[in-house]
């Protein structure tokens, strides 16, 4: 089959002189891009590298490919940015790998997917939004409790999360909600801190969905309630992180963690594959923070470090993430998936 491959890489996307310093943050190294093209012609396929942006444009009219693999980010500082591609693509009917536009769309708008995850009853932290500075006074009414985490609304690889996003006091408050504001000119979503396990878990496939793993993110300092997940450990994670799957939790939680990342992938109406970011508050409450339908498929993203730690190599989980769609899309048979994949 000719697989198009829709990917978004760091350098070929102008960032606005001025921006923070991880603008760039979600898009790819050209390593990833590699990696994921060998090991889709290794299942057999002819990869056409169609990029991203107006180079995406002009590639998938002129070329044709059968299906595209779609890990675009999107351009500019729009809230349904990740749903730019495949919108494209259902325009030209041509199937893709992943999530729709509209899962896309809500699951990067952080306030919208706790929408949803209030709705399925999943729990979620108490959170207010804030587009204005002077929206900050009426959050004095709204009784959220300190420490308040302030992240832009609709950001991903902890683009704005750093330790001065934690806000114990109104003065931080309104430092981190003005430098959310301003300097990722989005609105702020302003959330309660819950301290304690930092989890995040896989999903993948459909009919059913099955949880991959349910990995923790541990702090190498030793246990930290306060631990956030920032930028700067993202960056470092080798030196300052390391995971535990299955993690450090009674099997009954673990098992109403998997079964509210079912309900959740569901109920925000994922295909193929997402993780889910979770905290675990000191009482075992199970707290839903985000979701990633385009979850990060370089060495050094969760999913294929979670893949790793339980035994399966980074040729599995291609193979599995690109067999899911083909199937789902009425590309490859039933049959063929399962011998295959024993
Ligand atoms: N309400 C909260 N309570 C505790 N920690 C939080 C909260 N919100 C965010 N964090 C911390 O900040 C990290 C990043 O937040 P979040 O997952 O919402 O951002 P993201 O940029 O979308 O992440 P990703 O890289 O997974 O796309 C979390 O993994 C967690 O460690
Ligand atoms: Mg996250």
């Amino acid at each position: 089959m000719k697989i198009g491959l829709a990917y978004d890489l760091k350098n070929a996307v102008p960032v606005a002189l001025g921006a923070p310093d991880e603008e760039a943050e979600e898009y790819d190294p050209p390593s990833t891009i590699d990696a994921l093209a060998s090991e889709i012609e290794r299942l057999g396929h002819q990869v056409v590298r169609l990029g991203g942006g107006p180079e995406f444009l002009e590639n998938v009219v002129h070329t044709s490919v059968d299906f595209v693999f779609n890990i675009a980010e999107g351009r500019g500082v729009y809230r349904s940015r990740e749903a730019q591609i495949p919108s494209v693509l259902e325009m030209l009917g041509l199937p893709y790998f992943g999530s729709d536009p509209l899962t896309l769309g809500i699951c990067l708008d952080k306030p919208s997917a706790k929408l949803v995850a209030l709705s399925a009853g999943v729990l979620t932290p108490r959170y207010h939004v804030i587009r204005q500075i002077d929206q900050l006074e009426a959050l004095r009414k709204e009784a959220l409790a300190f420490p308040l985490v302030v992240k832009p609304a609709f950001e991903g690889s902890s683009k704005g999360v750093h330790s001065t996003s934690l806000a114990h006091t109104w003065d931080n408050l309104y430092q981190s909600v003005e430098t959310a504001l301003e300097a990722y000119r989005q609105p702020a979503l302003v959330e309660e801190f819950v301290p304690g396990t930092e989890i995040t878990v896989g999903v993948l496939g459909n009919n059913p969905p099955t949880v991959l793993g349910v990995m923790e993110v541990v702090p190498q300092s030793g246990p930290d309630d306060n631990f956030m997940y920032t930028l700067e450990v993202k960056r470092d994670w080798r030196n300052l992180v390391s995971y535990r799957c299955p993690p450090d939790l009674p099997a009954a939680c673990v098992r109403e963690i998997e079964a509210t990342a079912l309900t959740l992938f569901a109920a925000l109406g994922c295909r193929d594959a997402a993780r889910m970011d979770f905290r675990i508050g000191r009482n075992g409450m199970v707290y839903f923070l985000e979701a990633n339908p385009l979850p990060g498929l370089g060495d050094y993203s969760d999913l294929p470090i979670m893949a790793s730690i339980i035994g399966r190599d980074y040729s599995w989980l291609i193979g599995n993430l690109l067999n899911s769609a083909l199937e789902r899309c009425g590309l490859r048979s039933l049959h063929h998936a399962h011998s295959a994949s024993v």
